[in-house]
């Protein structure tokens, strides 16, 4: 199932998340989605992550979307239209988001060349690091606007996690006008439940935040005066010192110096600690830089630095006493995976797209950690709930976290991925 999934989602050069949903190439489902290939077919990690890369700004950013011109504008919003990159000077040829995703390529393209290492692989391996190190640097000389080491976003789905609550306080502070939405048609409602999804309300400020950035010409000078939503987000930092680690280790098997990814890596995850870690919580938080504060709620992102493989052993202990809590269930033996919010909160979702539903290349993400710190038990019940869970109710995009059923779309490629690489491993 997960590799007919797979391949019934590939296109040409790439591999699209969903064929209602996401007609496009997404830049970290193409991350997770090559671990999957490196199971299924090797050759196709080395074009995933390819097709990807030949759409990065000459600034170094990896776009959130590279918009297939064969699909018509309206198949999905926004479209290329309304990013408009075509009169931006960093931008590549080709139509593209103005907006980044987490930066977990480093991570996929190592994870999947030892999955898969072949004479062939390495040089593609060669030929992508100089890449991979282009998108760390844009990072971190243009996203650092809290000037502490640690990217910020400028957009909620920069995370990733779009409507997660960890966004609610920075986001009740944009300025939504419903007029803004009324100008636009949402498509992601004709293929999945409205109630499932992020509210009219999240889009007219998503549509009003990246307006603000493409005012700007998509520039990062000045963001901290001008731009309305600026945070540091746990799994985004996370994955850019992950991502420095995954290098060392790229960088030591095509012959380049791992020296200076170990130190930005040690750096990086310092400052993840210093400015994310919350001791009365026991959890990590996203800063938001308009306050300076933490945001209170305690969601899935909070577990996610464990991908850290030098996270200290203090703040280890703390995620795994937060992620076996009643807020996330994690254990040996587990009915469901991970759902994404704290299942105790009041405003816990359990159908609503980030607000609750268990997502696999989150619980992917946990598990690798887990195995990385040496809780070899807690990631085989963490793996066991979630090939259950897809054994189920199929490749879905997202599940209800109680009941397990399939929610957004089906046939989704990273849940397909992620599950390959599980059972690969079992
Ligand atoms: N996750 C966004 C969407 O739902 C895109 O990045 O369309």
């Amino acid at each position: 199932m997960a590799r007919a999934t797979l391949d019934g989602n590939w296109e040409h050069d790439h591999t699209v998340p969903s064929r209602t949903l996401y007609p496009h190439q997404w830049s970290w489902d193409s991350a997770f989605i090559a671990i999957g290939w490196a199971h299924a077919r090797p050759e196709r990690v080395w074009s995933e992550l390819t097709s990807l890369f030949d759409a990065q700004w000459r600034d170094g950013r990896v776009p959130h979307i590279v918009f297939n011109p064969a699909v018509s504008d309206a198949a999905y919003f926004p479209g290329p239209g309304f990013w408009a990159t075509g009169s931006v000077d960093a931008a590549p040829p080709t139509a593209t988001s103005g907006l980044v995703q987490p930066p977990v390529h480093a991570l996929a393209a190592w994870h999947a060349y030892r999955r898969a290492p072949s004479d062939q692989a390495r040089a593609a391996l060669a030929r992508l690091y100089p890449r991979l190190v282009a998108q760390q640097h844009y990072l971190a000389s243009h996203r650092d606007v809290g000037g502490a080491g640690l990217v910020s976003i400028v957009h909620p789905w920069e995370s990733g996690l779009d409507n997660s609550p960890a966004w609610d306080d920075p986001m009740a502070a944009v300025p939504a006008e419903a007029a803004v939405l009324r100008a636009y048609r949402r498509r992601d409602i004709v293929h999945a439940a409205a109630a499932h999804r992020p509210t009219d309300l999240d889009y007219a400020r998503y549509v009003a935040i990246v307006t603000a950035y493409r005012a700007a010409g998509y520039r990062d000078g000045d963001l901290a005066h001008r731009h309305p939503f600026l945070v540091e987000c746990p799994l985004f930092n996370a994955a850019l010192g992950a991502a420095e680690h995954a290098l060392a280790g790229i960088a030591g098997e095509i012959g380049a110096d791992p020296g200076p990814h170990r130190e930005r890596a040690a750096r990086i995850t310092a400052a993840v600690v210093d400015r994310l870690y919350d001791p009365t919580t026991g959890t990590f938080h996203p800063r938001d830089l308009r306050t300076g504060r933490l945001t209170a709620a305690r969601t899935v992102l909070g577990l996610t630095p464990l991908i850290l493989p030098d996270l200290p052993a203090r703040q280890v202990e703390a995620v795994l006493v937060e992620a076996r809590s009643a807020r996330f269930g994690l254990a040996t033996a587990m009915p469901r995976p991970l759902p994404s919010h704290d299942r105790t909160a009041v405003d816990f979702e359990p159908q609503r797209y980030w607000r609750g539903p268990s997502w696999m290349n989150i619980n992917w993400l946990v598990r690798q950690g887990l195995l990385g710190h040496g809780h070899a038990a807690l990631a085989a019940g963490l793996g066991a709930s979630m090939v259950q869970l897809a054994a189920v109710a199929g490749c879905h995009e997202y599940f209800h976290p109680d009941t397990g059923a399939g929610l957004g779309s089906p046939a989704f490629s990273w849940t397909a991925a992620l599950l390959l690489d599980i059972l690969a491993e079992d």
